[in-house]
């Protein structure tokens, strides 16, 4: 009888360890976007690392992410013209202009084409 214990409160202690080590594991794997995608034009990409990607490739902001064509994709559907003011202007969260303050109209449109994977004009 007491010769059973110590074995089985080893093997108690073995699954404790376990399942403590699989906690230590992140739970939710980053999602699919390229959140640390960048525009290939050098100059774009240097706006786009000091605005739009402070929000634009963070899940915890509300923003549609980089990459996810799926959350462009009502937004684009809007139009240009639509997109550029709601840039210009701020939108709900989206503050106006981005955060870039020396963007212009042209650069919006490329820094939307690149996040929203789509050529918007
Ligand atoms: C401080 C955070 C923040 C920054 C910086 C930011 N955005 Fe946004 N953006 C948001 C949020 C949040 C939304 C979603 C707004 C909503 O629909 O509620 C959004 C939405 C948008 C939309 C879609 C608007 C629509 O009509 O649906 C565009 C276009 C956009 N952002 C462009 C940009 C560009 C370009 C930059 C960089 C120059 C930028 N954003 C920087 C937070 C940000």
């Amino acid at each position: 009888m007491w010769s059973t214990t110590p074995r089985r409160m080893g093997l108690l202690l073995a699954l404790l360890g376990l399942l403590s080590a699989c906690n230590d594991k992140p739970q939710h794997p980053p999602p699919a976007t390229a959140s640390n995608a960048v525009p290939t034009d050098l100059a774009l990409a240097r706006l786009y690392d000091t605005s739009c990607k402070l929000c634009h490739a963070n899940p915890a902001s509300g923003a549609p992410l980089t990459g996810d064509s799926q959350a462009w994709a009502p937004r684009v559907a809007q139009g240009a013209d639509t997109l550029l003011d709601h840039t210009l202007n701020g939108y709900h969260g989206m503050p106006p202009m981005g955060l870039c303050m020396q963007c212009s109209e042209e650069q919006f449109l490329g820094l939307i084409s690149f996040m929203a994977g789509v050529h918007i004009q």
